[in-house]
This record gives structure tokens, sequence and C-alpha cells, in this order.
């Protein structure tokens, strides 16, 4: 599903030196498997996350989704792929206040012409997999954090992408919380799904079919 080639990418704080980040990560990752990379903060993993999602380029390297080489896209057609192929669990769950939970996790829906009816539905039996159904017409505010990660996660995979990428999904969330973050993610990955999960903590790496150490700006076995 996603195969990752000589990925390359630095920063330059303004008038300085370019701060290398990524020197050349290559990453394959099937349908199926659920892959974790740890590493320490500051290490480069949101970098590596973004990047492989297609929120921001590398200087170099190429990603590939399924067949198709992505990173060569032109910016307008990377956004199209993204929407296609790509779903974000990020740290901080970016739900937006004026709407509800239900509300939020429809939000993926809007611009994919899917039938409606059909997305609530479906947006109704994923909040029921992660017992928060009975929070559906809450706003974020009304919501703990656990809720809120939780109703996060479904408007991730709404549509069912056949890539998720998750960012410290559980950062913010105690022990029970995370590992329903974690149940659901593996329970994707055994849905097909090719799933990365990016974590400074070691338990992320449960269950994972594979686990890489991002260390000096590569991944290591
Ligand atoms: N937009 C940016 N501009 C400049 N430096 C950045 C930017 N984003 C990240 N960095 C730097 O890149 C390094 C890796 O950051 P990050 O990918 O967030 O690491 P991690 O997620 O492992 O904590 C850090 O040194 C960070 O300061
Ligand atoms: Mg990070």
């Amino acid at each position: 599903m996603l195969r990752a080639t000589g990925l390359v990418k630095s920063y330059r704080a303004p008038g300085g030196e370019p701060i290398p980040v990524l020197r050349g990560v290559d990453l394959v990752v099937k349908g199926g498997e659920l892959v974790a990379v740890v590493g320490q903060s500051g290490s480069g993993k949101s970098t590596l996350l973004c990047v492989l999602g297609l929120l921001e380029d590398a200087d170099a390297g190429e990603i590939v989704y399924e067949n198709v080489c992505v990173s060569a896209l032109p910016r307008s057609a990377k956004s199209r792929a993204r929407g296609r192929w790509v779903g974000f669990v990020f740290q901080s769950f970016l739900l937006l206040p004026s709407l509800t939970a239900l509300e939020n996790v429809l939000l993926a829906a809007r611009y994919t012409g899917r039938d409606r009816a059909e997305a609530r539905r479906r947006g109704l039996a994923l909040l029921d997999e992660l017992g928060v159904v009975g929070r559906k017409d809450h706003y974020p505010q009304e919501l703990s954090g656990g809720e809120q990660q939780r109703v996060a996660f479904c408007r991730a995979v709404l549509n069912d992408p056949p890539l998720l990428l998750a960012d410290e999904p559980t950062g913010n969330l105690d022990d029970a919380n995370g590992a329903v973050i974690f149940d659901a993610l593996r329970s994707r990955a055994r849905a097909g799904a090719a799933v990365v999960v990016v974590s400074h903590r070691p338990e992320a790496a449960t269950g994972a079919t594979a686990v890489y150490r991002l260390r000096g700006g590569v991944l290591e076995a």
C-alpha cells in the first residue's frame, strides 16, 4: 500500500543552517500491517508522518501509494490523493468546536460525494464501536480527552482509508483510553488497512507487525 524510498527532509531556521530531520528513510507498509515507529521527542516522527501523508513535501525521495507515485503529483492532485487514500489521527484531536461529535465525524464525508444517509449510518456505527455513540450530539468542549480522541478516530476512518497514519494517538490519554485507541488501530489493520503509528511511548509497539526506531534521521529495525 505504502512504499517510501530515500526520504530526506531538512528545516531551515530563518537565516540559519538547514537542520536535517530525515536523512534517507525507507519504509514499506502493506495492507493488514500495523507498523510502529518509536523515537525520542524531536527525532522527526511527526515530520515523517506529515511527509508520508503528503501534508509536507520531502526534499528528496519518493512515496508510492498502491502503484501511484504520489510524491511526484502536482499539489492539487496530492490533496486528492490524500483524500482518497489517507486517514490521519493527530495527538491534538482537531475537532471543530462549533460542531457536535457526529457532525465532526461526518465532516470527513463532505467532499467525497458519498451518500449522506449511508455516511451517517457508518458514522454512528463507528461511534458505537468506539463506545461514544451516547455522546454524538455533544460538542467537543463537553467531552473528555478520551472521548474527543475516539470521535477524532471515527472521523479519520469514516471513509475507510487504506492508509491510516496516527501521530501520538494516545499522547493525551490515560491508559484505559489509550488502549481503546490502540485496539481500534489494530482492528483497522485486521480489516486490511496499512497503519503507521508514531509515538515516543514504547507501548505503541504492542501488537505491531513491525517496529522501527527513528534515530539520527534514519529508521532502524
Ligand atoms: N516547521 C518546522 N520548522 C522548523 N523546524 C521544525 C519544523 N517542524 C519540526 N521541526 C524540527 O524538526 C525536528 C523534528 O521534529 P518532529 O518531527 O516534530 O519530531 P517528533 O515528532 O519526533 O517529536 C525538531 O528538531 C523540530 O524542532
Ligand atoms: Mg511529534
